[in-house]
């Protein structure tokens, strides 16, 4: 099987996780914590890295950091892996589902700006599949209209938006290390911000709401939401890598469109995008399926399951699933359009020339069949 994508893990990951049993500590203390969390906001270009268990956890952190609550409306991509709504949903507040934009698939500052109320107090930008958002549009808006701003960068990891990179522009900005993102802790996450008091503010929600001058007194309600010196220990050797791994997807990203070339032409596909004010790390190299292809999506998507290539479809539209429909009145046209066409292809940095090829010739002979 081609896998959809893999982690990269080497000596150094193995050293680190073996120092840190050795030293025994294996919980939510320990050296690789501080460290991986000053390396990786300095990577990002921010001062405050603050750990966590896992992405969704970030940004339920960073929502509750800025008082998000009952009766509050977050806007939200209604493209976007379901943890974006669901850490809005878990504040008790409402996800206000906007469209995205139809040449770059990230959500559409037009639409924001659109559906902002009096109730609005945060837009959470997601970088789709590796691709950022108009930051300065969002930024701007955010300003005008005094709300927050929280990246969603859990798919973007170094990522540039005018070549700033991604995770830098928000008051507090969000990342997920699972298995299958550019670097990994297993399951793990990052809250990034320049502002000392949310990042303390986040320190102690993280710990149970646990007051850090005085051990066993809480004065709010906090989470357990803290990240393992044993995943930590990883990461640190995983942001080394970054760089690397950045520049492999990149390449393989040359290797598909080159390829892809003749079905381009004869429009049958569309390509995933990169506008000329970004720089795509392309997380999951994504394709649309134009109706004259001749063959629904998931009819190619289990055509190369059988001959071994493992691919995903593109996130269903939020709006169409059970827990958000009805959330917002309105039409999402270009990401029901998007979501019903795309598929993510092996995008794991170990995937060759060879192995592109023989995608490319699989989705065009597949096409050929019908
Ligand atoms: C856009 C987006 N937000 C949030 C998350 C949540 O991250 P995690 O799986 O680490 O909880 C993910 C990833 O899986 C994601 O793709």
């Amino acid at each position: 099987m081609i896998p959809i994508a893999e982690p990269c893990l080497g000596p150094e990951e193995q050293e680190n996780v073996l120092e840190a049993i050795r030293s025994g500590w294996i919980s939510s203390q320990g050296k690789f914590i501080p460290e991986f969390e000053q390396k990786f906001a300095r990577y990002c270009g921010t001062r405050y890295g603050v750990a966590t268990a896992n992405g969704t956890v970030a940004l339920h952190l960073a929502l509750k950091a800025i008082g998000i609550g009952p009766g509050d409306e977050v806007i939200v991509p209604v493209l976007t892996f379901i943890a974006t709504a669901n850490a809005v949903a878990y504040c008790n507040a409402k996800p206000v589902l906007v469209d995205v934009h139809p040449e770059y698939w990230c959500i559409d500052p037009v639409e924001v700006e659109r559906n902002i109320t009096d109730k609005t107090k945060a837009i959470i930008p997601v970088h789709l599949y590796g691709h950022p958002c108009d930051m300065n549009a969002i930024t701007d808006i955010a300003r005008r209209h005094n709300l927050y701003v929280i990246e969603d960068a859990a798919e973007a990891h170094g990522a540039t938006y005018r070549g700033k990179r991604v995770g830098s522009f928000g008051d507090i900005n969000c990342f997920s290390f699972y298995g299958n993102k550019i670097i990994s802790t297993g399951e793990g996450g990052m809250c990034l911000t320049d502002d000392e008091a949310l990042a303390g503010k986040m320190r102690i929600l993280r710990d149970h709401g646990m007051d850090p001058n005085r051990r066993y007194w809480y004065d709010i309600v906090g989470f357990n939401y803290r990240m393992t010196n044993l995943q930590a220990a990883v990461g640190t050797a995983q942001v080394d890598r970054l760089d690397n791994l950045i520049a492999r997807r990149r390449q393989l990203a040359i290797w598909y469109t080159d390829a892809f070339r003749n079905l381009v032409e004869s429009q049958v596909i569309r390509l995933p995008p990169e506008m000329p004010w970004a720089n795509n790390i392309y997380w999951m190299y994504s394709i649309l399926l134009e109706d004259t292809f001749g063959m629904s999506r998931d009819e190619l998507i289990g055509g190369l399951k059988e001959k071994g290539i493992e691919t995903r479809p593109l996130f269903y539209p939020l709006h169409l699933m059970p827990p958000y429909q009805g959330c917002s009145p309105s039409a999402f046209p270009i990401a029901e359009e998007i979501g019903h066409k795309g598929l993510n292809l092996p995008s794991g940095p170990n995937t060759t020339r060879e192995q592109v090829a023989q995608i490319v010739d699989c989705i065009a002979s597949s096409r050929k069949v019908q």
